[in-house]
């Protein structure tokens, strides 16, 4: 079995750690952030990830995992040093390194022995190459290492599920034995490895979230024209997912990726692309689709009330998606945003992010206690994020508790039929409402176009 150090205890870092300590590893979960690692210490998880705890609990008590904030604790003498560092936006789109060459330098700073430093970031196309030479530089003397992308597929919310059981383990490294000595590492999974070279392994990551944001992305221009045309998104995705060509995963017309991923990589592959000369207009229209969906959800929202100045919104939601309490890029951040801008009120309600949303919203946003606390007095409620909680709601009760009973269903959760019997005023994503055009042939006879 190994000893490995992580560097970063966030979602990525702190999943990994855990995970390849229940693979039967000595594992140093590090973070420079102090607090956390003082909590982590205590048994206390700074993040809400579903299985999580159970995992670093029972790891931490059984003496493979174990957290510092030291990196001349975590690093002599362990065989890999995974970096699982934030890599956000930076001004112009592309990825903010600062955070990954710190620890770069100061793995080369605390190393006593040969280490396999192995890229769990995703980080830009070259930065393996960028990485090798941070650390050789940062060296007090020459100790020979080896530096392999291994770029995460996880999800947050199913993050230890799909961190034990991957669809595929990519490998990149110049050194093929310093790759395979990582895939050692994920042999139990059984899961299929594709070692490559280290700029194709960067590489994969970005495709593979630049093509499902744009599945996703493609979804949102169809709804937009279902919109309009009188077609429901929801069966049209349907009928498409049905072909294996298509799949029917990320077909779910919403409000748009978000998150600490999506966004931010698109961005990094179109500012990537851009700089050395390339045309990447996909991925442009992509991001612009995203943009737009969240503007278009407002129009809709002004349309059916008239006005938003002084109405009551409720948003049921927060986190980017269920399961995570995490805010990045959220999609609700920006709808609070340019709902409180034309002048609304907002009442919110989240089951796990509200801690961290309390640092981000505005004071005159109400926090409510539950789904109905939330509907309480509103002029329409919007579902924003599609919570398992949020669809087994009580629809009559939240009906009863609203001014006036408009539901906009960001994430088309909600069946259109039964909560217009309640007395609903529906508004779905990309599906034909009551006041759909109807299909009326035209005189040159085109029956059914508009
Ligand atoms: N979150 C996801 O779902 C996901 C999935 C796949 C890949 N990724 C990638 O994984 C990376 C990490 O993402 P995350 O969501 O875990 O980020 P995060 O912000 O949750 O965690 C990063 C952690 O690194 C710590 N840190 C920063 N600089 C450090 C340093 N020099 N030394 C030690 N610790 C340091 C921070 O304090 C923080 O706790 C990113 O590149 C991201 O793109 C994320």
């Amino acid at each position: 079995m190994a000893r490995i150090a992580v560097i970063g205890s966030g979602y990525v870092g702190l999943v990994t750690g855990a995970c390849l300590a229940e693979l039967g590893n000595t594992v140093t979960c590090l973070d420079i952030d102090r607090a956390r690692i003082e909590q982590l210490q205590r048994g206390v998880l700074p993040i809400f990830e579903p299985g999580l705890d159970e995992l670093v609990i029972s790891n931490a008590a059984a003496g493979r995992l174990c957290f510092t904030a030291e990196y001349a604790d975590a690093i002599p003498d362990v065989d890999f040093a995974f970096i699982a560092v934030g890599t956000p936006s930076g001004a112009s789109g592309e990825a903010d390194m600062s955070y990954c060459e710190a620890a770069a330098r100061s793995i080369a700073g605390a190393m006593t022995a040969p280490v396999t430093i192995v890229n769990k970031s995703t980080m830009p196309i070259g930065a393996g190459d960028w990485v090798t030479g941070i650390v050789k530089r940062g060296q007090r003397e020459s100790i020979p290492f080896s530096v392999v992308s291994n770029p995460e597929f996880l999800r947050e919310g199913s993050a230890v599920r799909d961190f034990l059981g991957p669809d595929r383990i990519v490998l990149g490294s110049s050194d093929r034995l310093a790759a395979v000595r990582v895939a050692e590492l994920y042999g139990p999974l059984k899961a299929p490895v594709l070692i490559t070279d280290i700029r194709t392994a960067e590489m994969i990551k970005y495709a593979s979230n630049a093509f499902l944001a744009t599945k996703i992305s493609f979804i949102n221009e169809i709804a937009a024209i279902c919109e309009e045309l009188g077609a429901d998104v929801k069966e049209v995705a349907l009928g498409m997912g049905l072909d294996v060509r298509i799949g029917k995963g990320f077909l779910d017309a919403g409000l748009g990726y978000g998150g600490s991923c999506f966004p931010k990589d698109v961005r990094a592959l179109e500012h990537m692309a851009s700089v050395h000369g390339c045309h990447p207009q996909l991925l442009r229209a992509v991001m612009e689709i995203n943009r737009d969906v969240r503007r278009r959800f407002i129009q809709r929202l002004r349309q059916a009330l008239g006005t938003l100045d002084g109405k009551v919104i409720g948003v049921l939601g927060l986190a980017f998606k269920p399961n995570t309490d995490d805010l990045r890029d959220a999609p609700a951040l920006e709808i609070i945003h340019l709902l409180r801008h034309e002048g609304a009120r907002i009442r919110v309600f989240d089951p796990a992010a509200m801690g961290h949303a309390r640092a981000q919203l505005p004071q005159d946003v109400y926090f409510a206690s539950d789904a109905y606390d939330c509907a309480a007095g509103c002029d329409a409620l919007a579902l924003v994020t599609e919570w398992a909680e949020f669809k087994d709601l009580d629809m009559a009760r939240l009906y009863a508790k609203m001014e006036w009973p408009l539901l906009i269903d960001g994430r088309n959760v909600y069946d259109p039929d039964e909560v217009r019997d309640i007395g609903f005023q529906y508004i779905g994503m990309g599906r034909p409402g009551p006041g759909a055009p109807l299909m009326a042939p035209t005189q040159a006879g085109s029956a059914g176009l508009r």
